[in-house]
């Protein structure tokens, strides 16, 4: 078997209302999906993590080192794509293209070998997860604290146990928000809060001290990634677990914010951060560490369903009787094509969602749905 082709497909929809998160404006969503071909037929789905339109430049130019190789040797061809724009860029968009390359690499293993990508990783240690829901952005033209405690109080009410909300828009504004969402959910919803790296260090610290008196689990991206000393500020400083990593992309980023305990918690993200291949080493390093990883997950079925083929087979750490399961990041911000381009959908129930288990990423792709949703211009 030999890989003959490589595509990708740019899905994109217009926004009828912008949002905002505190480092960027969203006025569409779009996200790039690859599709590898082999030459007996077999086709294998990726996504990567970012600007569409980038990524896809990327993974064209990755195409020529991929085209007639083996797709069944996965860690030989991450190696070798990785060796080839090595020098221009250990992190970013290399990486971000590498992934969904990766990814597509081991759909296409797992339908070879007839077995869910879950089950190549080592075994599947759970058949569904808990799903936390990710939304409250910015609306255009709403109240803000009562649009996210609105929005919160309805996913409680669809049976999510917890939920993460935007904040780094300005500490005060931002403590009215936690406060109002707070109440709307009541004492027993987990909540989280995501700064996307939009405080300096000072608002971080203030924030924190006085957000934790409303039951925060997690401060994720308190701070800009770049700086890790800050983040072992805050870590020090204030009394909320910090989460980070999704920029924080393959071993090398994740090496020194693990080893000098910058987080708690650690988010990579599989379509991101190198695909399965480099996941399964993250995972590793997390553990040695000792800090918990919850995937970040921010794209389509494709990269819920990948997600979900790590999450199986995540290993609990540590093994006991009753283990602390992975929780899926499950984003109800609009977007009409996340779950249309699949056959069938990836959707919760009362908060958990079910691991699929068919072969590859156990996803069947929609075809007219893709050409639904191609930008128009
Ligand atoms: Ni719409
Ligand atoms: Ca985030």
């Amino acid at each position: 078997m030999k890989i003959a082709r490589v595509r990708t497909h740019l899905l994109e929809h217009r926004l009828e209302v912008p949002f905002e998160s505190a480092s960027m404006r969203f006025d569409r969503r779009q996200h790039l999906l690859v599709e590898i071909e082999c030459d007996d037929g077999t086709t294998g789905w990726g996504e990567c993590l970012g600007p569409a339109r980038p990524n896809a430049a990327v993974v064209a130019a990755y195409a020529g080192w991929l085209v007639g190789q083996n797709p069944l040797e996965t860690e030989k061809l991450w190696a070798t794509l990785y060796n080839a724009l090595r020098d221009q860029g250990q992190r970013g968009l290399t990486i971000t293209a590498l992934s969904g390359i990766d990814v597509a690499l081991w759909d296409i293993k797992g339908k070879h070998f007839g077995v869910p990508v879950s089950t190549l990783l080592g075994g599947r240690w759970r058949e569904s997860v808990r799903a936390y829901a990710t939304g409250s952005f910015k609306r255009d033209g709403v109240d803000r604290v009562e649009d996210n405690a609105a929005e919160m109080a309805g996913h409680h009410a669809a049976g999510f146990h917890a939920g993460k909300i935007k904040i780094g828009f300005g500490v005060e504004e931002d403590l009215r928000v936690i406060r109002a969402v707070r109440e709307a959910i009541g004492p027993d919803m987990r909540l989280m809060i995501d700064a996307n790296h939009g405080y300096n260090l000072s608002e971080a610290l203030s924030l924190g001290h006085r957000a934790a008196e409303y039951g925060i689990d997690w401060f994720e991206e308190p701070v800009i990634p770049e700086a890790l000393s800050s983040y072992r500020a805050v870590r020090a400083g204030q009394p909320i677990p910090v989460a980070s990593g999704e920029t924080w992309q393959g071993r090398w980023a994740m090496k020194e914010p693990l080893e000098t305990r910058c987080i708690d918690i650690v988010q990579p993200d599989l379509c991101g951060t190198g695909g399965f291949t480099e996941m399964k080493r993250i995972m590793d390093m997390a553990v040695l560490s000792g800090v918990r990883l919850v995937p970040h997950v921010w794209g389509t079925a494709v990269q819920i369903a990948a997600s979900l083929q790590f999450m199986a087979a995540q290993i609990p750490d540590p093994v006991r009787v009753n283990p602390v399961a992975p929780i899926l990041e499950f984003d109800r911000t609009h977007n009409p094509f996340r779950q249309a381009i699949v056959t069938r959908p990836i959707e919760h129930e009362n908060g958990v969602v079910s691991i699929p288990d068919g072969p590859g990423l156990g996803i069947e792709i929609d075809r007219a749905a893709l050409a639904e949703f191609a930008p128009r211009d």
